[in-house]
């Protein structure tokens, strides 16, 4: 099976509150979506790449990887996951049913070369897929329902892990399962809760937990400073 790569960068970035979407935010002079693309594609051996963006979009062409023959783009939709419909609809005829699609978010610049090879060493010969992962750190409290947050009990974190991107998925199964969930309107949040609701039990890889999401604005500095150390 050959491997694509899709970059969902549709989105707003509501919770950075910068007055553009955080993917053209800008690290060490770099759109943080060029950082987050030419990583990938220079670390692993992808057909081609697929990016969703916003239909209002006017960013793209001052990026480096407009200027790559091997991504193209697609208009992406209201939610992340009709942005990742849409690019595997974009990518229909050139894609084999078993072929394997990584979807990694625009806004994870810090992904390590090794964790994105080890994903793909330890899920090639997988018959479903799986996703980068990382162990719970944190001390977790279930809070009760009142107004106070009282604490209501001391959750179990020894088998709870936090869920990274890359997800990496086979073709067919992972069509199949985003569009039953949006169907259904099941809380689709990443491509594996999809694959989940279809009865498959994906594979979780442990991934560097500073595979971080750039979220709110605290992030891009944290970022910056996770990117220097590289
Ligand atoms: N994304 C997308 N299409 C959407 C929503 C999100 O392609 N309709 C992409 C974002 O561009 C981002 C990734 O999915 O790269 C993860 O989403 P998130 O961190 O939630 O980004 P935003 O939706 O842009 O941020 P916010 O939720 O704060 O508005
Ligand atoms: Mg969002």
């Amino acid at each position: 099976p050959r491997l694509w790569l899709i970059v969902p960068a549709a989105g707003i970035g509501q919770r950075m509150q910068a007055g553009q979407p955080k993917q053209y935010l800008r690290i060490d002079q770099r759109f943080i979506l060029d950082i987050t693309l030419s990583r990938l594609m220079d670390s692993a051996p992808f057909s081609g790449c697929m990016v969703p963006l916003h239909p209002a979009d006017h960013w793209w062409p001052d990026t480096e990887a407009s200027r790559d023959s091997r991504i193209q783009t697609c208009t992406g939709g209201s939610e992340r996951a009709c942005s990742v419909l849409s690019a595997l609809h974009a990518m229909a005829e050139q894609v084999a049913d078993d072929d394997w699609i990584l979807v990694h978010d625009a806004a994870r610049p810090c992904l390590h070369t090794r964790d994105l090879s080890n994903l793909i060493e330890r899920l090639y010969d997988h018959p479903v897929g799986g996703l980068l992962a990382s162990p719970v750190a944190d001390t977790l409290k279930r809070a009760d329902t009142g107004e106070l947050h009282e604490v209501a009990e001391t959750v179990d974190r020894s088998d709870l892990w936090r869920a990274l991107t890359p997800q990496m998925f086979r073709y067919r199964l992972l069509v199949d399962s985003l569009e039953a969930a949006l169907r259904e309107e099941l809380p689709v949040t990443d491509e594996s809760s999809a694959i989940e609701f279809s009865g498959n039990m994906p594979v979780l890889v442990e991934g560097r937990p500073d595979n971080l999401k750039i979220t709110v604005p605290a992030d891009l500095a944290l970022a910056g400073f996770i990117l220097s150390r590289f």
